[in-house]
């Protein structure tokens, strides 16, 4: 027989995993159609007084959150960015952390790709046009877009989706340059270089609004930002004025700050701008792979060994 314990999902998530873990241990899943409000998730968390918690890049899991959870063991984030969580609070308190690796790089690189490519041929203005009735007839000079194919694209980040989205760029016969800790390209040359600029960096204190005025400003006016990390690495306010000013041509962004943004929010009023909302990883393989990757965390912590997917604080 092995130890019964209790664990905490925020979400229902896709997949079959969870079902697997409930046959082991006592799983209470979050009911609701909308993630628990901090107060809910305090509530729930010193209600069900967890082992194991599972939870999603919706919920903050600060030092408030963890003191309502003293029991906790293992924390299991259905993502592969953990900037929703306090890691270091989390370490102080022998807390294992865990996250969801690999299994959405392609997923991801794929919607960053899809971004690139509806920012760069206006696909947002030719959907409308059609939709509202304006196709008059075969059009020669208007609405025309940026030329993919041979064009450079720049990537922040020299991680596994960086990399992905540079294998996706090579079919388009792209000049692709990094900039990253292990590269030379300086941030700067990158800016200035890059007729697509694609964010694939973590949120962090040194990557929190990289783009910023002066980044924008250094951007080629016909370039276009691309962002599938982190709404917090771009300085929202920045981008819309640098999209009014036509500063560069456009942005397409899955992530912003704060999610969901709302729908009166400034930025969505900027010209030549796509905004999802936060689906980089919504392909079902990818979904499914994820519930099994924070399923086999939660397992392995709770049996005493070392997470599989473990963070390192
Ligand atoms: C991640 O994994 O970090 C995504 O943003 C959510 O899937």
């Amino acid at each position: 027989m092995h130890a019964v314990s209790r664990c905490f999902v925020t979400r229902a998530l896709a997949g079959g995993a969870l079902d697997r873990l409930a046959e082991r241990h006592e799983t209470t899943v979050w009911s609701g159609d909308l993630p628990p409000t901090p107060e809910q998730l305090r509530s729930q968390l010193a209600e069900t007084d967890p082992e194991a918690l599972i939870c999603t890049v919706s919920d903050r899991i600060d030092a408030a959150a963890l003191d309502a959870a003293p029991r906790l063991r293992a924390i299991a984030n259905y993502a592969v960015g953990y900037d929703n969580i306090d890691v270091a609070a989390a370490a102080e308190r022998g807390i294992a952390v865990g996250n969801t690796p690999d299994v959405l790089t392609d997923a991801t690189a794929d919607l960053a790709f899809a971004l690139l490519l509806a920012a760069a041929r206006r696909l947002p203005e030719a959907i409308a046009l059609v939709r509202d009735g304006g196709w008059v007839t075969w059009e020669p000079s208007r609405d025309l877009g940026a030329a993919v194919h041979g064009a450079t694209l720049g990537i922040v980040g020299g991680g596994r989706i960086g990399a992905a989205v540079a294998r996706r760029a090579a079919g388009f016969e792209m000049t692709v340059l990094t900039h990253s800790r292990s590269t030379e390209t300086t941030f700067e040359e990158l800016l200035e270089r890059s007729d697509f600029l694609s964010l694939h960096c973590p949120l962090t204190d040194e990557t929190r609004h990289l783009i910023d005025d002066d980044a924008l400003t250094r951007m080629k006016d016909t370039a276009i930002l691309i962002n599938t990390s982190r709404g917090g690495v771009v300085d929202q306010q920045a981008l819309a004025r640098a999209l009014h000013e036509r500063r560069i041509a456009g942005a397409a962004l899955d992530v912003t700050d704060p999610e969901p943004l709302p729908a009166d929010h400034p930025l969505l009023q900027a010209p030549r701008l796509i905004v999802l909302p936060h689906v980089g990883s919504a392909t079902v393989t990818a979904r499914q792979a994820m519930t099994e990757l924070a399923v086999e965390n939660v397992l392995a912590a709770l049996e005493g060994a070392p997470m599989p997917h473990a963070v390192s604080p």
